[in-house]
């Protein structure tokens, strides 16, 4: 996902650019550039490659110096990474940086083309750049709304006009973008990390939205061009959570913020041993309305709401269904406002996400988020938000906000188990009372990872590597099997144990690798079973499986044992081990922890 900086205001721009844009740099990139005014001229510095090769090209051509100026770091979608695709584009009357898809582009183009313009790139964000320089007569306002009306797709844009020296300009729409707010000097930013070293206080840009800054203010208009007063938000992060805090990576870091996380989560929602959420249009007593669940996410966040979907089910014998947002959103959905629609979303800007968010609005469900980022977009338009306290995760692959994701679905079992009349007032205390339990254990576990730098060592060099799992044990398969293949590029599916002998098995083969998960004591035997089955055929298997397990030496080649709870508080035990396991493994496999290739923190393209 790209990201977007600029700045106006009496340092160095440069500087900040380029210090704003390293704080971006776990959105996943692939270029970078910056746009400074610089003697009353625009002046342009790109690169293909990682930021430290945008430096250097400036040391080859001289660094921009001046005092205001925009920058980006692209992650392509039009266009493979090279300089002339990089950001910003424009000429030397206008520069522009874009993060999102314009869709209607090839039009567009076609438009200018006939006009008399010639692209040079292959990406949409040229078009937005001359079509900008086709309206401008004079007014920037003007042009930038003449574009607006004609552009169709996800946009967050930063735009600077020669005419207009000490000025930047910037809109979105489904791709988010602040307004930072600070001292005889203002910024725009992708996310927060970018301007947390200069402030803490910023506007968030709604849908189309036009923002005007220079050095001493911040004008912020409507598509009419009314100027509008807006809510001037704190981020409650420090620079600290947005720098490593000592630890190699951002990824351990957030691995060992976890049971912090968890406790900052629940325990702001538990009164007297009761969840209570005092949500706008769900109050406590309309839980019990609902004749269905549906939740529905993204990766990780999906995983989440699997174990929501077992939780929910077993506790309040509700029955839910999950679905991955990118298929929910073409569906033809048959939900009513009898339906709930459970939108899990760490970054809350995830495009597939918000676009189920609005299916399932639009055919009249009650649509609730989980959501970490405070004021994103799917927080802002769902019915009701319930917030997730993990605090800014950076990593690309997920962690604590996965786990915090869990822990909000144990509340959300017990209140509808409550609301349903399958679980009393007390039994939430005790059950609450276990979740606070878990958050010590889980740092405990932390403490001694050495078991999961072994294990990981043992399967480092695997080409490709099976996760099993029946029920509770399968949806943390899911998860441990995304984990250790986006980060560590080894190949990996998760299977639910009992479904291997029909197909899969025929991949078991000598030393074929298995991660076997058999924390259920309930149906543990089976699992064991399976992992027998795998056994046979040659597998090299390392079962994860509760401290009491009764274990014959000759199921697994090694056993991982993790601390003791019922079976359904053994996700969040369980997840640990799974994290470490796949940092490690990336660890000794030299990849890059927290910006895999290819991958962006936050899709915010479909
Ligand atoms: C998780 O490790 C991945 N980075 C990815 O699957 C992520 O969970 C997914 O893109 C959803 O993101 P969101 O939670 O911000 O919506």
């Amino acid at each position: 996902m790209c990201g977007i900086v600029g700045y106006v205001g009496m340092q160095d721009v440069t500087d900040v650019l380029i210090d704003g844009l390293q704080h971006l740099e776990y959105r996943g990139y692939d270029s970078a550039g910056i746009a400074v005014f610089e003697e009353g001229e625009i002046r342009v510095v790109k690169s293909r490659g990682r930021l430290t090769d945008l430096i250097q090209r400036m040391e080859e051509e001289g660094k921009p110096s001046g005092t205001c100026g925009i920058g980006h770091t692209r992650w392509a979608t039009h266009g493979e990474p090279s300089d002339v695709n990089s950001h910003p584009h424009g000429n030397e009357s206008i520069s522009i940086v874009h993060n999102g898809i314009i869709e209607n582009y090839m039009a567009v183009k076609a438009f200018l083309e006939e006009k008399g313009y010639v692209f040079e790139s292959q990406t949409d964000t040229e078009t937005i750049a001359k079509l900008l320089d086709y309206y401008y007569t004079g007014d920037p306002l003007k042009a930038i709304r003449s574009v607006l009306a004609k552009i169709h797709g996800s946009y967050a844009l930063g735009i600077i006009f020669r005419d207009f020296p000490g000025k930047i300009f910037a809109t979105r729409k489904d791709s988010p973008l602040i307004v930072g707010v600070g001292k005889g000097e203002n910024f725009i930013a992708s996310d927060v990390p970018a301007i947390l070293k200069y402030t803490r206080d910023y506007y968030l840009l709604e849908q189309d939205e036009i923002a005007e800054l220079t050095a001493d203010s911040v004008t912020i208009t409507d598509v009419n061009g009314d100027i509008l007063s807006k809510e001037l938000m704190t981020a409650d992060w420090d620079m600290e959570a947005a720098e490593k805090g000592g630890y190699p990576h951002f990824m351990i870091k957030e691995i060992n913020e976890q049971p912090t996380a968890i406790v900052n989560t629940i325990s702001p929602r538990i009164e007297d041993g009761v969840p209570h959420f005092h949500l706008p249009n769900l109050p406590d007593d309309t839980f019990g309305r609902f004749k269905s669940v549906q939740i529905v996410a993204c990766g990780t966040a999906m995983h989440a709401g699997m174990i929501g979907k077992y939780l929910i089910e077993r506790m309040a014998r509700l029955p839910v269904n999950v679905e991955i947002a990118s298929e929910f959103r073409y569906r033809d959905l048959l939900l009513d406002k009898d339906d709930l629609v459970i939108v899990i979303s760490q970054s809350g800007e995830t495009a597939d996400s918000l676009a189920a968010l609005r299916a399932a609005k639009e055919v009249g469900a009650h649509t609730l988020a989980v959501v970490n980022v405070v004021g994103s977009s799917i927080a802002r338009e769902a019915d009701d938000v319930i917030y997730t306290y993990a605090g800014l995760e950076i990593s690309v692959a997920s962690t604590k906000a996965y786990t915090v994701q869990v822990a909000v679905m144990y509340l959300l079992a017990i209140k509808f188990a409550l609301a349903r009349g399958r679980m009393t007032e007390q039994e939430s205390a005790e059950f609450c009372r276990t979740l606070f339990d878990i958050s010590k254990s889980m740092e405990a576990m932390l403490k001694d990872t050495h078991e999961c730098q072994y294990y990981a060592s043992k399967f480092q060099n695997a080409h490709s590597l099976f996760f099993i799992g029946r029920g509770l044990d399968y949806a943390l398969s899911l998860e441990g099997s995304l984990k250790l293949k986006e980060i560590s590029y080894i190949h990996s599916e998760a299977y639910a144990a009992g479904e291997l002998k029909h197909g899969t098995i025929s991949l078991i083969s000598q030393d074929v690798p298995v991660i076997a998960v058999a924390t259920q004591t309930r149906i543990y035997e089976k699992t064991i079973s399976n992992v027998k089955e795998v056994r046979a055929r040659g597998a090299k298997v390392l079962l994860i499986c509760k401290q009491d397990a009764v274990v014959d030496p000759e199921v697994a080649d090694y056993i991982l044992r993790i601390p003791v709870y019922d079976d359904i508080f053994m996700p969040l035990m369980t997840i640990v081990p799974l994290q470490l396991f796949a940092y490690y493994t990336t660890i000794l496999r030299g990849c890059d922890v927290d910006k895999p290739r290819n991958l962006a923190k936050s899709v915010t393209v479909e």
